[in-house]
């Protein structure tokens, strides 16, 4: 893997999804306004903002959970007017904030949940094992039910059953959220890993430390729109992001 090229890649030109003067809401009030951005194949891309800025609601419209006004292209495809099954089936995949694992099944089963699209059972068994890899807890712990997990291995279990649908967008929402540092610590190396094996990243976080720490590329979004991007490296030294995010 070559080292990331952060330049630019805010234009969105070849990028693997770009979205352009995006809309979307609730029962007719709005909350995204002229949203546009972009992510490249392999990026990790950070989206952040505090509560209730619109970050969730930019990751459902983008999953076709809600509906949008504006463009979305994914893979060079207009996916705006797709179902979210199809939008899955393309490869864009949500990890939802608050994990919503099956909680009844056993982890493995909620691994194989990710994968119920794919026809590929030899693939799909060696993918199994590759996430037991990427995370050993859950290895340990495949035939416990996912209720019971704690909550670290719970947002492991959510990511894996993303990656087991053989993602090209991995959308990770509130990956830190209510975990130890330690805990946080060894998701932010897996995120390293899966990059590695070619899966771009989009991470949702209000930890915005932590996510522009990780991340290529940020956007900082208040009030639904983008107020702030660039290189994550510039946005930590953004002295507007470190006063309103950082606490600096
Ligand atoms: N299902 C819903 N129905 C109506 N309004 C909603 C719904 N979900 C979210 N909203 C509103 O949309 C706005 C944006 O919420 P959203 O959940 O997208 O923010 P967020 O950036 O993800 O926040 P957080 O960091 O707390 O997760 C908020 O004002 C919220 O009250
Ligand atoms: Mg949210």
């Amino acid at each position: 893997m070559s080292a990331p090229n952060t330049e630019g890649k805010t234009s969105g030109a070849g990028a693997l999804l770009k979205v352009a003067g995006l809309g979307a809401g609730y029962g007719g009030m709005p909350v995204l306004s002229d949203v546009s951005l972009a992510v490249s194949k392999a990026e990790i891309v950070a989206l952040v903002g505090g509560n209730g800025a619109g970050k969730t609601t930019l990751l459902r419209a983008l999953s076709r959970v809600i509906g949008s006004t504006g463009a979305i292209a994914f893979s060079g495809r207009d996916i705006a007017p797709m179902t979210p099954d199809e939008a899955f089936a393309a490869g864009l995949v949500h990890v939802p904030e608050g994990r919503q694992l099956f909680d009844r099944m056993s982890v493995e089963d909620n691994l194989l949940m990710g994968a119920y699209r794919r026809d590929d059972d030899q693939a799909v068994g060696r993918d199994l094992e590759r996430m037991y890899g990427l995370f050993p807890r859950l290895g340990e712990r495949r035939r416990q039910l996912a209720g019971s997990l704690s909550g670290g291995e719970q947002q492991m279990c959510a990511m894996a059953r993303g990656l087991m649908a053989a993602p090209v967008l991995l959308m990770i929402d509130e990956m830190s959220l209510g975990l130890a540092p330690v805990v946080v610590e060894q998701l932010m190396e897996v995120l390293g890993a899966i990059r590695a094996q070619g899966v771009t990243i989009l991470l949702v976080e209000q930890d915005v430390h932590l996510a522009l720490s990780v991340a290529d590329r940020g956007y900082v979004m208040e009030s639904g729109r983008i107020v702030h991007q660039g290189a994550a490296k510039d946005l930590i030294d953004d002295p507007a992001v470190r006063r309103a995010y950082l606490g600096l």
